[in-house]
């Protein structure tokens, strides 16, 4: 049996209505912003549950503007993860600023017990990541931000319709970024982002500076870029939305056959801590073995696309030599680099496919 990781083609076996959809939009000719951008804009914001929604051409985007909104730049310092995709972390030094890891927990989510010794005078905002679409504990992070008077910018990259008690992934902050690249549930045909904040003041930042800082076409109020949702994406991310719960609840069932099957292995192979209240939305079914790459190549050889993310933390790639990390300083999160593997429980994954997965697996330490 293959057990695959990637799904689009399925994902959009059947495009008539999206074509109907966009011969609207080419009538109209509104290529750039326009109504079809502000109409998806606010559907995705009462999705959330947030005040302003801004779309922009990627999460990484979406993470510079709102770093740059929350006043990051030349030496100013970001308290993140250092289990996280390079994304967060490049996008706080594209923005101008340092980044500063902490270490992770055993949920794979930011060890919020170390944020407050990572603060200096010189932080301008702790950047927590809903890892794997998993919340961190928003809770206390936003006492910590509070009572230090920082802001907090939420990368909910991989957690569109994540949860903590009925409040969505990205509305913790002071702003709330998404992902909307093809692997997400809620894709756009290519790369796509969004941002999310209650802020009227930072709303109209964002939607200044993603266009040319242009209050319109001839008068400029500050420096920006172009960084726009493209009006055919928004019509394309507008249709998924309204099938993105579903998606969403197939995950988190497939997730939750994958939990069942896998109790009574735990001396194996580990799972992370589900917490009450929690809905997670399993961008990644993330386990932890130790013998990790022996495993993910018998998975393979069984036809299942197990993957790793990721096998080298980031304040070890070359990229952050400059920043003066070693091996040692994030041990949680480098122990996982060695043990972590990435599951496929996507939408499209069969209950036939979830129990050939198990059984793969039980073979393998039956061996
Ligand atoms: C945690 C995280 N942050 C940021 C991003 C960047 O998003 P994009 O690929 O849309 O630029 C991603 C993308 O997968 C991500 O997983």
């Amino acid at each position: 049996m293959q057990v695959p990781y990637n799904y689009l083609d399925r994902q959009f076996a059947d495009v008539e209505d999206y074509f109907q959809d966009l011969r609207k939009l080419v009538a109209t000719g509104e290529f750039t912003l326009g109504p079809f951008v502000e109409a998806f804009e606010k559907k995705f914001a009462a999705y959330v549950g947030a005040k302003h929604a801004i779309g922009t051409n990627t999460g990484t985007g979406a993470l510079i503007l709102s770093l740059k909104a929350v006043g990051v730049g030349p030496g100013k310092e970001v308290i993140t993860v250092a289990n996280t995709f390079i994304a967060t972390v490049g996008a706080i030094v594209a923005a101008g600023g340092r980044p500063v890891f902490v270490d992770c927990d055993d949920r794979y989510q930011i060890d919020v017990s170390a944020i407050e010794r990572a603060i200096t005078v010189n932080t301008a905002a702790i950047l927590p990541v809903h890892w794997a679409g998993a919340p961190p504990d928003m809770d206390r992070i936003l006492e910590i931000a509070n009572r230090r008077g920082i802001p907090v910018v939420e990368d909910a990259c991989q957690a569109v319709g994540a949860k903590i008690n009925g409040r969505c992934a990205g509305t913790f902050g002071k702003t709330g970024t998404f992902s909307m690249h093809p692997i997400k549930p809620l894709n756009v045909w290519g790369d796509g982002g969004i941002i999310v904040t209650d802020d009227d003041k930072i709303a109209k930042f964002l939607r200044l500076y993603r266009n040319h800082g242009m209050v319109d076409r001839d008068h400029i109020e500050i420096w920006g870029v172009n960084d726009r949702l493209q009006p055919f994406q928004a019509v394309v991310g507008s249709r998924v939305l309204d099938t993105v719960e579903g998606l969403i609840e197939k995950r988190i069932h497939n997730a939750g056959l994958l939990d069942d099957g896998l109790k009574g292995l735990e001396a194996k192979i580990s799972r992370p801590q589900r917490l009450a209240g929690h809905r997670e939305v399993y961008q990644l079914y993330l386990v932890t073995t130790k013998r990790r790459d022996e495993f993910v190549r018998f998975l393979i050889s069984r036809g299942i696309e197990a993957k790793v993310h990721y096998p080298i933390p980031i304040h070890l790639q070359n990229a952050a030599r400059d920043l003066g990390y070693k091996r040692g300083d994030f041990p949680v999160c480098e122990r996982q680099s060695d043990e972590v593997v990435t599951l496929p429980a996507h939408q499209y994954i069969t209950g036939e496919q979830i129990a050939y997965i198990l059984a793969v697996i039980r073979e393998f330490y039956a061996e």
